[in-house]
């Protein structure tokens, strides 16, 4: 038996002294044949315990932890045990070093699932004075057909231009203060400040603006979320552009004024332009129509955590932020060898971000199709629904990511709870568990896995 923690130690170990012999024992090419008798593999089961049918070969114990992490001073290499062979041709090594699980792929990864990640790192960035903002949508991946994101930065002051857009919008301030203002369709206004950590929901079609105020004197920065994969930042509805394209006659006679009084408007678009920061939200015109019943922005930093065993999470959906509709959000940390434990999302498909930390994730997409991907701060992962999946911290630090979803109400199903609350002759039938392990199974969702040692036997 070897006992190996489920850290970063264990990287390490899989990288260098403990790949040989593991590649001895677990044989990949033997283990994919039928030469390998089940019955020496098969778990031992107690007396009171049905022996499952074995009609297929049982799975390898073979594990297959990421072969390196970012930072490792080695060379990667496109080898797994006995799989594989060095890179002789020229590579890049630093993005070689943030996807092991690409290059030397787990052997439990079969078949074809399309890209699931995209650093914003390799998204065009669109500079202006004042900020920039780069996007993610299906031109760049493909895969993330109904989820899009932008990420969004303004300096001191600097508005993103009044505008609007068919797509709802969903944002998560980074850092800084952010004033929003909007005015829906029976005239009743909104203006709020939100900072690092709180959220805004725009439905789809009402005009908003976006403005850094001064709280942090580098202004502000944030993460936008659409509903939908083919939003495109640059197709929105800018207050200005439209102006700079009706006859100034119409525009005198729509704002009942002399045709001077448009000598300043801008003949294209702003965007994101600088300004001074804008006054309290208490200072807003008052409507004579109320302010919109149902906010626009939420707390969701005020929010008490959920604390478990590995780490914390939170979630935010239309049964606490109301107006938002159309994206449910969860909020994770996860302790160094603690995971987002095996689940799927029943029908929503998930968006999600990294914002501390690296991660690992596996895709199950049926059919025998699974692909590992691995996550750095500022990349985004996708994963469609009932895509069974799990996310699981391989660094030594605190990882801390969103789940983002196109839908009014979070949902998932553990894979530990499911298997707990139906018949256990049913999981002993499928699995060979024993009694113990079944008992064992969690009946309340555990959501997150605590850090576990894995310990490796034949
Ligand atoms: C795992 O093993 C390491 C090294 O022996 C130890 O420091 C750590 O506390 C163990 N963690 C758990 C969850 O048992
Ligand atoms: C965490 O790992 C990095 C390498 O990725 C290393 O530089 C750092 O010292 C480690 N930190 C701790 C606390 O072990
Ligand atoms: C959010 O909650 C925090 C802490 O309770 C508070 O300081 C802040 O003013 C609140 N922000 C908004 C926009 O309500
Ligand atoms: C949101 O909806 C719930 C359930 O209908 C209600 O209890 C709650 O007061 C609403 N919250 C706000 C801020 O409107
Ligand atoms: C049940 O299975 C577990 C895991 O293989 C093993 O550690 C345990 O000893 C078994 N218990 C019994 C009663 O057979």
């Amino acid at each position: 038996m070897i006992s190996v923690a489920s850290c970063y130690l264990a990287l390490l170990l899989s990288s260098t002294a403990f790949a040989a012999p593991v590649a001895d024992l677990f044989d990949a090419a033997s283990l994919s044949s039928s030469a390998t008798p089940a019955s020496v593999l098969a778990p031992s089961s107690t007396s009171s315990a049905a022996s499952s049918t074995a009609t297929v070969p049982y799975i390898s114990l073979n594990p297959n932890f990421p072969m390196w992490g970012p930072n490792d001073p080695t060379t990667p290499e496109a080898e797994r045990g006995t799989l594989g062979a060095s890179v002789i041709g020229p590579t890049d090594t630093d993005t070689v070093l943030q996807n092991p699980d690409l290059l030397a792929p787990p052997t439990t990864d079969g078949g074809s699932v399309p890209n699931a990640k995209w650093p914003y790192s390799l998204s065009s960035n669109r500079l202006q004075t004042g900020g920039w903002a780069r996007q993610q949508n299906v031109n760049v991946m493909p895969f993330a057909e109904n989820l899009a994101g932008v990420n969004m930065r303004l300096e001191a002051g600097a508005i993103r231009e009044l505008h609007w857009h068919k797509t709802a919008e969903w944002a998560y301030i980074l850092q800084g203060t952010t004033q929003v203002t909007s005015v829906n369709a029976d005239g009743q206004n909104y203006v709020a400040n939100v900072g690092a950590g709180d959220l805004w929901y725009f439905p789809p079609g009402v005009p908003h603006s976006l403005q850094a105020t001064n709280d942090d004197p580098a202004g502000t920065e944030f993460l936008l979320v659409f509903p939908t994969g083919d939003f495109n930042e640059d197709d929105t509805f800018l207050l200005t552009d439209w102006m700079a394209h009706v006859p100034a006659e119409v525009l005198a006679k729509n704002f009942q004024t002399d045709i001077s009084t448009f000598s300043q408007v801008p003949a294209k678009e702003l965007y994101i332009f600088p300004s001074n920061s804008p006054a309290p939200p208490s200072d807003a015109p008052i409507s004579p129509n109320g302010v919109v019943p149902q906010p626009f922005t939420f707390n969701f930093s005020s929010v008490a955590p959920i604390s478990v065993p590995g780490g914390t999470y939170k979630i935010v959906d239309s049964t606490t932020f109301n107006i938002s509709t159309q994206v449910a959000a969860a909020e994770i940390t996860l302790e160094p060898g603690a995971m987002r434990e095996l689940h799927w999302h029943p029908t929503q498909d998930e968006w999600g971000f990294f914002l501390e930390g690296t991660a690992r994730v596996t895709i199950f997409a049926s059919s025998g199709n699974a692909r590992t991907f691995d996550y750095q701060a500022g990349d985004i992962s996708y994963v469609p629904a009932t895509y069974g999946h799990y996310v699981e911290n391989t660094g030594n630090s605190t990882l801390k990511f969103l789940e983002i979803f196109n839908t009014d109400k979070f949902a998932d199903i553990g894979l530990s709870n499911w298997l707990a609350l139906i018949p256990p002759a049913l999981v002993q039938a499928h699995l060979g568990f024993n009694e113990t392990t079944i008992n064992s199974l969690p009946k309340t969702k555990r959501v997150l896995t605590a850090p576990y040692n894995v310990t490796l036997s034949a």
